[in-house]
């Protein structure tokens, strides 16, 4: 039977984890599942482990349900390890979001210098995981969740030397089923090709008879009736795209892309919300807050309505898919963050990106996606690519000058005295998890 450990099991999103295996219960031959969690999130761990062990037991299964603090004895035989893990936990969110937008720039949980900060206190964690895996389940895939995903799942594979790591998000998902929604055909009659990198891809759309339908895509979605209710992302504010931007793209946007197409919008909001103490993490504290009440409930044996509220909502389509596809061997078209191996012609061989391709019992096969056309997607690609490289050398090396080096490179902070400002504060305000610098 399979032993799946899942890293950071006290997060809130452990029931649509375990939803996802007993929906696929019969594709997956679970013995136990382990979810590890710190001293820190002991309480958490505790009532959402019992709520997993409720949902086992009510799915009539007889799976093995552990919770336990002590990571190197869990990872132990294990055949898939799936991390989301939080370093810091939300107080440290708090503070990617508001010190940045204190000084007037964008801070978000995976972009701009809070997501830069996620980085660095990340990237060393995900090390030592894959240093307590060499030794103790050698043969085992890591499937991360763990943000920011990207870069995260680069440090595993390119740093860590890890090459079974799939990095995923829930993002492409949403994305297809508004392609789906919009042309009204059947997501099943359609073929995606997704390919940048996490929480920064386009996608190209063609339908059964061959046809290209993303330029109609574009008219539907991001034309005259543009809708904010097409915004499928909770936790991003729905400001509209520059439609004859989009036009020029031939390709059409991911969610997060609004930080950068509609920068002054999506700061100007973010600036509001900072304003009046209503920043993402800030909201989220309360709806975690709420899911823990609901979880601790002995009578709820099923994922709560609730859980919708958070941006991760559907992640399990995802994380379970991607385990029962490379268990059976299934094929599954996923959009996955991978070794490049080549597979975009613009970005370094063995950087991650996040890209269409098919889930096979070796792990992820992307498709070949080429070069961008449009020099304005290069350009900015390259750009994002070269800060994110950066980031992950100075999160290992814990080296100031690259950490500057990072926020400059980064388009959503100006260069010069307010990136040292808000790096310097924001080196202070974690420097209880970044012992590297
Ligand atoms: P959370 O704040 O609930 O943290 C999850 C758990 O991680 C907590 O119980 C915490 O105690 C634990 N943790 C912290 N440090 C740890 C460590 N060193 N080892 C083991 N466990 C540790 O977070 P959340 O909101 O549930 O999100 C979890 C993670 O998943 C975050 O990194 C988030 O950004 C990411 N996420 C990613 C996607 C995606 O699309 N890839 C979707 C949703 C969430
Ligand atoms: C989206 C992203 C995730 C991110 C989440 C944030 O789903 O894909 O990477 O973690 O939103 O949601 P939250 O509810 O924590 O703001
Ligand atoms: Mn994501």
């Amino acid at each position: 039977g399979l032993k799946i450990v899942t890293i950071g099991g006290g997060s809130s999103y452990t029931p649509e984890l375990i939803e996802g295996y007993i929906l696929r219960k019969d594709e997956l031959p679970i013995k136990e599942i382990v979810l590890v969690d710190i001293e820190d999130g002991k309480e958490k761990l505790e009532i959402v482990g019992a709520m997993a062990k409720r949902m086992v037991e009510a799915a009539g299964l007889d799976w093995t349900v552990t919770l336990t603090l002590d990571r190197k004895t869990a990872l132990k035989d294990a055949d898939f390890v799936t991390t989301q893990f939080r370093v810091g936990l939300l107080n440290a969110r708090v503070k990617d979001e508001r010190i940045p937008l204190s000084h007037g720039i964008l801070g978000q949980e995976t972009n701009g210098a809070g997501g830069i900060f996620k980085a660095f206190r990340t990237i060393p964690v995900i090390l030592d995981i894959i240093e307590d895996m060499k030794v103790q389940c050698p043969d085992a895939w890591l499937v991360n969740f763990t943000n920011p995903a990207g870069m995260v799942t680069e440090a595993a594979i390119k740093h860590g030397g890890w090459e079974k790591t799939v990095g995923l998000c829930n993002v492409p998902i949403g994305h297809v089923k508004t392609a789906s929604e919009k042309l009204e055909l059947p997501k099943e009659d359609l073929f995606f090709k997704f390919a940048g990198i996490n929480h920064f891809h386009w996608h190209k759309v063609w339908d059964k008879s061959g046809k290209e339908r993303t330029d109609d895509l574009i008219d539907l979605i991001y034309g005259p009736n543009q809708n904010e209710d097409d915004n499928h992302l909770k936790n991003i504010h729905s400001a509209l795209f520059h439609y004859e931007q989009i036009q020029d793209l031939h390709m059409l946007p991911c969610g997060y892309h609004r930080y950068y197409y509609i920068e002054d919008e999506m700061l100007e909001h973010s600036i509001e919300e900072f304003e009046n103490g209503e920043t993402r993490a800030q909201v989220v504290k309360e709806t975690e807050a709420r899911l823990f009440e609901l979880y601790k409930d002995p009578e709820l044996d099923h994922k709560p309505e609730e859980l919708s509220q958070r941006g991760g909502t559907h992640y399990s389509d995802a994380a379970c898919e991607i385990i029962a596809s490379i268990q059976n061997d299934k094929h599954t078209e996923m959009v996955v963050s991978t070794k490049n191996n080549g597979t975009i012609t613009d970005l370094p061989y063995d950087c991650a990106v996040e890209v269409s391709g098919v889930v096979t019992a070796h792990g992820f096969e992307p498709y070949n996606w080429g070069e961008f056309p449009n020099a304005g997607a290069r350009g900015i690609i390259q750009n994002m690519k070269g800060m994110e490289e950066t980031v992950i050398r100075a999160a290992i090396e814990g080296n100031y000058g690259a950490a500057l080096q990072a926020f400059t490179v980064n388009p959503l902070i100006p260069g010069g005295t307010i990136a040292k400002t808000v790096l310097d504060e924001m080196l202070y305000a974690h420097k209880e998890y970044l012992p590297q610098f």
